[in-house]
């Protein structure tokens, strides 16, 4: 028997090469999500399609109801679409087994909630490194990244504490270390200052902001139009639509093809 499997490994894929950086990261194409509800449906999304290049700070915006956490869960790979198509960073992962979106959710995409979700039992720290013991991180690796994290977010002093004995703010900051320390390229948000009030909520957002000028897209839902108004794309959606998308100079964003540069003028 000839071909592979002699001990030259596998035929090389030449251009897989973690995310090359200048290709659009998110493609959606005609995604519909339909809820069955006893006699009624649901059509949560109708017809999405959506482009976002990498590096890119995206609001959400729309009415309750609208398929905003729909389209998040979807681009989060938690929920699948009932039609349409996903291109993550060129490949489709609708059709992606749920292993392999495991796999793709834990390295690429980090996920932040309203309600924080962490894991009630787990430390700090734990809940930090909870991902990278997920994903198989030597222990070495995860304590050095658990240490910066815990720096860097400002939690070295509560990295023994369970959330129950966290503020809000510290919660959200510890859901965001553990949403970031697998090094996503992709960060969602769905309503992150939803459950905090307006300078803890701002602390948040400046900590999500700082993330994206580090390169990281940014997609987050708001329900407040002041926060959704810093994102440079301001998308709207209604009954399962994107009926506005804008995008606004100025606004903060990471500039991912460098064009206006990193820095805010102060
Ligand atoms: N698991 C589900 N089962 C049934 N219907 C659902 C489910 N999830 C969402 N829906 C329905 O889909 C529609 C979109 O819901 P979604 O949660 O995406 O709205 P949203 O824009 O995030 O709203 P909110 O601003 O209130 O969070 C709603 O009508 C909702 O009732
Ligand atoms: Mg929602």
């Amino acid at each position: 028997m000839t071909g592979p499997g002699q001990g030259h490994g596998p035929a090389q894929a030449p251009a897989t090469e973690a995310a090359a950086p200048a290709a659009t990261q998110i493609d959606l194409s005609g995604i519909e999500r339909l809820f069955h509800l006893g006699d009624s449906t649901v059509h949560a999304l109708a017809g999405v399609s959506l482009r976002v290049q990498p590096g890119e700070y995206i609001s959400v915006m729309g009415p309750s109801g609208s398929g905003k956490s729909t389209l998040l869960n979807v681009l989060g790979l938690l929920d699948r679409p009932d039609a349409g198509h996903y291109l993550l960073e060129g490949r489709d992962v609708t059709t992606l087994s749920p292993d392999e979106q495991a796999r793709v959710r834990s390295r690429r995409i980090g996920f932040v909630f309203q309600s924080f979700h962490l894991v009630p039992r787990l430390t700090t720290a734990e809940n930090i490194a909870l991902p990278m013991v997920l994903a198989g991180l030597p222990a070495r690796e995860r304590q050095e990244r658990v240490q910066r994290a815990l720096q860097g977010f400002g939690l070295a002093d509560r990295a023994r504490h369970r959330p129950d004995e966290l503020s809000g703010g510290q919660r959200q900051r510890v859901a965001i270390a553990r949403a970031t320390v697998m090094q996503p390229a992709l960060l969602l948000a769905d309503e992150p200052t939803g459950n905090l009030d307006r300078a803890t909520g701002e602390e948040v957002i400046r900590l999500l902001e700082e993330l994206n000028a580090g390169g990281v897209t940014l997609v987050m839902v708001t329900h407040d139009a002041a926060l959704g108004a810093r994102a440079r794309r301001r998308i709207l959606m209604e009954d399962g639509a994107i009926r506005g998308d804008e995008t606004h100079a100025g606004a903060a964003s990471a500039s991912p093809a460098g064009a206006g540069g990193g820095d805010a003028r102060a």
